[in-house]
């Protein structure tokens, strides 16, 4: 393997026991060899041998280094928009009202179903370079609109193609208890026996890292999620749930039984459900755009979360219900002015604390050991990631070891 020495730069390292802030090395030095990060440290310290050994050296001006982003809970994969459906709410419908009278997720549900691979390969594509053009490296795409297995197993497919093709890792959710399909109106444990069909066949094809649920009164109730988590286990996939988003059903406790990696949302987190997180060691998945879009006025907890040391993680959620966003740094800065998270949590969010909402522990910080995934910004400080709205800081993104 050969050794890259990324020199002349500042590197927030986003370790968690750092003394610095941000992990801050200022004056520093980066070593990668092949796809891992062999070291990091002040460029004064770097061990004359290994200088010496390596091949390549990339002066990185000056650039602020980050670990290159994660944005843990996205939708990516839909037909479609619902621009209109955001027209009826500044009329007056609620969110909940259009998806009763059969809007709302089931209209995507309609506009996915009918668009062809390559279309909803093409539609989704625009959003993932929107947001690869922001330094993201690893991102989560769900399944879930297309609720009936041949459109599962092909948003799944397309997600993962997305992946190959781009030069991200893209880890896959399936969704499948998102919405109620309309050939199952009525009989939703008939629709739950249907989504432990699909992932059984689905995990079999090798489609599924984890395993999401969105338990709502206009979802599925936790008796339901129960049945799909206890699939999950069985088949020893990972658990995440939108919890609390638009009323408290004690989603959280129950995800925690399962060991969730996540809960996701959380305006309506009890007491007891950041409790039973912190006990579960899930991370809490805060998606501001969600909360925007859909003009929420409830925050979720933030300083409960902080009492009980419930890792906090930021992402764009990407749908065209709640948050047709493809900013993962306008959820930064979102998520300090909305929930007023300090800029320094707000990039673990997206960094260290979601690669942790993904179960991955080979990202997420500049440290030995870890991929080489890391970002140069034409920037001094990173709590400048969070201040700015729209700025397009020019990024350069290192991808497994190699410039994208
Ligand atoms: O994360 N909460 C459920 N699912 C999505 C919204 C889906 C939609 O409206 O299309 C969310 O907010
Ligand atoms: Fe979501």
């Amino acid at each position: 393997m050969s050794l890259t020495l990324w020199t002349n730069c500042r590197l927030a390292t986003m370790q968690a026991d750092a003394l610095q802030a941000y992990g801050l090395i200022e004056d520093a030095a980066l070593v990668v060899d092949g796809d891992q990060i062999q070291w990091v440290g002040p460029r004064s310290a770097l061990p004359n041998d290994l200088r010496q050994r390596c091949d390549a050296v990339h002066d990185a001006h000056g650039a602020l280094i980050t670990p290159g982003l994660i944005d843990c809970h996205t939708h990516l994969v839909y037909g479609g928009d619902r621009a209109l459906e955001f027209e009826l709410r500044l009329n007056g419908a609620t969110y909940e009202d259009i998806a009763r009278r059969g809007g709302g997720i089931a209209s995507t549900v309609q506009a996915t179903r009918s668009a062809g691979p390559d279309e909803l390969l093409q539609q989704s594509q625009r959003r993932l370079l929107a947001l690869l053009a922001e330094g993201v490296t690893t991102l989560e795409i769900k399944s879930g609109y297309g609720l009936a297995l041949a459109h599962e197993r092909k948003t799944l497919q397309v997600a993962r193609l997305l992946g190959q093709q781009h030069g991200v890792d893209v880890r896959t959710t399936f969704l499948g208890a998102h919405a109620l399909p309309p050939e199952f109106a009525g009989r939703s444990d008939d629709y739950v026996d249907e989504v432990l069909r699909m992932l059984a066949l689905l995990h079999a094809e090798g489609l599924v890292d984890a395993v999401d649920a969105f338990c709502e009164r206009i979802a599925f109730s936790p008796a339901q999620v129960e049945r799909v988590f206890a699939a999950a286990s069985q088949l020893k996939l990972p658990v995440k749930l939108h919890a609390e988003q638009l009323s408290d059903s004690g989603g959280a406790q129950l995800a925690a039984r399962f060991g969730a990696i996540s809960c996701d949302h959380l305006e309506w987190l009890s007491d007891e459900g950041a409790a039973a997180m912190a006990a579960a060691r899930s991370v809490a998945v805060l998606l501001p755009g969600a909360f925007y879009f859909l003009r929420e006025t409830r925050i979720p907890p933030i300083e409960l979360l902080r009492r009980h040391g419930v890792p906090m993680a930021v992402s764009t959620d990407c749908n065209p219900g709640t948050s047709p966003c493809t900013s993962l740094l306008l959820m930064l800065n979102m998520a300090c002015t909305l929930f007023r998270l300090t800029p320094e949590e707000a990039l673990a969010g997206v960094t260290r604390n979601a690669a942790q909402a993904l179960g991955l522990r080979d990202r997420g910080v500049l440290a030995a050991g870890m991929r080489a995934d890391f970002v140069l910004w034409d920037l001094q400080h990173p709590a400048q990631l969070s201040y700015a709205l729209g700025a397009r800081p020019s990024v350069q993104t290192v991808f497994n070891g190699e410039p994208r």
